[in-house]
């Protein structure tokens, strides 16, 4: 099978992570990241930063199709234009996910997001757009997470648990079952959610508790 030509936007630590669950996937060839005007001619991994957003217009008539790797845990303001910008162009968005995950067949994952090597999505679970499910997550029966949302690497998500737009959740979290956490929420790393989170600001501990309600991502 012919593997479908793709560019990476952010050359970054999160592209490296993505760049290995791509080359694992073994469905797509990477053309070439996208990044900022210092970052030309430079390589992540053995592949070159080619230019910056500016080309993406080209590209997009070119047919190559598009992932964000751009990381995000303060703000998914970045994340978030740079994927409205692609869909204004009509670009073809990729989805990835690492064949080391394990994906239920009675969940759905929308387009542009990233599922990590080790990462679990349970039954009737349902993601959003451009979002990022970090290695090792583990998404239970029936949650349902928005987009531009980044559950980071080793956090737990139980069941039936409902994250909205633009929520950052960190490494070894856990959210106990059935909670809402409101749009643009941060959630510390190791904290962890017994109760539904209705204002957005950051959290952490166990249990967690606001710290800031300075929203970072407006
Ligand atoms: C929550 C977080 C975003 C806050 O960052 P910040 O706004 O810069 O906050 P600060 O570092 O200034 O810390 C503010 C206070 O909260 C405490 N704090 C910060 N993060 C904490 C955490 N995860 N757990 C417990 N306390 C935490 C700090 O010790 C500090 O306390 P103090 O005021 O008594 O000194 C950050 O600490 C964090 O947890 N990032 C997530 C890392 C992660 O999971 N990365 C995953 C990548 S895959």
């Amino acid at each position: 099978m012919n593997k479908i030509p793709l560019i990476l936007i952010g050359g970054g630590g999160h592209c490296m992570a993505c760049i290995d669950v791509i080359e694992l996937e073994d469905k797509y060839v990477i053309e070439g990241i996208l990044d900022k005007e210092e970052m030309i001619g430079r390589t992540v991994l053995g592949y070159p930063v080619i230019g910056t957003d500016t080309l993406v217009a080209d590209l997009v008539k070119k047919n190559f199709h598009f992932l964000i790797t751009v990381g995000q845990i303060k703000s998914a303001g970045i994340r978030k234009r740079i994927f409205e910008n692609l869909k204004a162009y009509g670009a073809k968005i990729a989805t990835i996910v690492s064949p080391r995950s394990y994906i239920s067949k009675h969940s759905f994952i929308g387009e542009g997001t990233v599922v990590m090597h080790g990462a679990i999505i349970n039954a009737r679970a349902i993601i959003g757009l451009n979002t990022i499910i970090n290695s090792n997550a583990l998404i239970e029966h029936e949650v349902i997470i928005g987009d531009h949302v980044h559950i980071s690497t080793a956090a737990i998500v139980n069941g039936s648990v409902k994250i909205e737009n633009e929520v950052f959740v960190g490494s070894n979290s856990v959210l106990c079952n059935h909670i809402e956490i409101t749009c643009h929420t941060i959630i510390g790393a190791g904290s962890t959610v017994t109760n539904s989170i209705t204002t957005a600001g950051t959290y952490v501990g166990n249990p967690c508790k606001l710290i800031s309600q300075k929203n970072n991502h407006l």
